[in-house]
């Protein structure tokens, strides 16, 4: 029996969500599984009503949980950084999520915008450190509003956090046995303590891995890389702000948003599954965007979940409903089917 805590969230939030669970609940019943739901509530609408963001009970609750699926965050009337601190980035640090898992895939029959690059030659993923760097929120004003006003906001790199991050990395990259490739992206030209302390951390348990190519990319050459030969990339190990930055520009090769999807992992406790897309307010209740973002996050939750037969479902189905060319370009919000439709027809193929 897994139990699964769902924060649909704002915007597409819930309605992405819940073509997400529709689909788990057809891979239950066709594999044969339990699992229950624990629903959460929490977002911008119930910050304007009532001031709380996500208590520290509802961390003490997750602790809890085998997983989390999280739908989107962010209310264009609460202001930058509340609810993303507040809620993605306190779940994260708090349940020590060290790990942000993106896979950059090209299914057949998708658009990209890159000319003469097909499936073949889109498939890496993106290890992300999730924990620390610019994200750690450490830093203050002095003298606030002034002339001689100061900001501060200080990269936090820690042996451990590097070290646990990269030894993941290099662990995914043997298990994947694809080129065995695992790149470093970082900027070790500028930020000569920061990333030679993540340059001599990937040496050091390079060692351990003798079977796995190493590779160096900075990170400005990382996205013209992406751009020109994504076909050099196996997985890329990064830091957070980094990953944060790549993996916009994997979501778009990969068709868009709308079939980006990501994890948040401590492999060592529990995992929060979620679409790399925002919660897009404008098309919020119109029941007009894309689920296949939210459902992938549903297959890589039920992998993370050892169900490795729903998730391979999961995954045929997606492939199969986006090589059947009946949703070509998923960059646009809208792809002329409903959120429902679409839904309905990953849950029609799994059946
Ligand atoms: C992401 C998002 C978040 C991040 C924001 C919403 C805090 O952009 O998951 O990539 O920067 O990590
Ligand atoms: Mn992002």
């Amino acid at each position: 029996m897994h139990r699964i805590a769902v924060l649909p969230g704002d915007g597409i939030g819930p309605e992405v969500t819940q073509e997400a669970l529709k689909v788990l609940e057809t891979v239950a019943g066709k594999v044969g599984f339990e699992y229950e739901t624990i629903h959460y509530h929490f977002g911008g609408d119930r910050y304007l009503e009532t001031g709380e963001v996500l208590p520290d009970s509802a961390i003490a609750e997750f602790r809890e949980m085998d997983t989390i699926f999280l739908g989107a965050i962010g209310h264009p009337d609460v202001p930058p950084g509340i609810l993303e601190k507040g809620i993605l980035l306190k779940t994260r640090f708090e349940l020590d999520q060290y790990i942000n898992l993106r896979p950059i895939k090209l299914y057949p029959g998708v658009w990209t915008p890159i000319k003469d690059k097909g499936p073949e030659d889109i498939d890496f993923i993106v290890v992300r450190e999730n924990t620390e760097g610019l994200y750690a929120g450490i830093g203050g004003f002095l003298k606030k509003g002034t002339p001689d006003e100061v900001a501060i906001q200080e990269m936090i790199n820690t042996r451990k956090g590097v070290e646990r991050c990269i030894r993941y990395a290099f662990e995914l990259t043997r298990k994947r046995n694809k080129e065995k490739k695992l790149t470093l992206c970082d900027k070790a030209n500028v930020l000569t303590y920061a990333h030679d302390l993540w340059r001599r951390t990937y040496n050091e348990v390079a060692e351990e891995y003798p079977d796995i190519t190493k590779d160096y990319a900075l990170v400005d050459a990382t996205t013209m890389w992406m751009v020109k030969n994504p076909e050099w990339f196996d997985v890329i190990v990064t830091c957070n702000m980094f990953g944060d930055i790549i993996t916009d520009l994997g979501a778009m090769i990969q068709g868009g948003m709308g079939i980006a999807a990501s994890g948040n992992l401590n492999p060592e406790g529990v995992s929060m599954f979620e679409p790399i897309h925002g919660s897009a307010p404008k098309y919020r209740g119109k029941n007009q965007v894309n689920p296949l973002a939210a459902i992938c996050a549903v297959g890589m939750m039920l992998d993370h979940l050892g169900e490795t037969e729903g998730a391979s479902l999961v995954d045929q189905a997606v492939s199969d409903l986006l090589s059947s060319g009946k949703i070509p370009d998923l960059s646009a919000g809208r792809t002329g089917l409903t959120t429902t439709e679409i839904g309905d027809m990953i849950v029609q193929r799994i059946r």
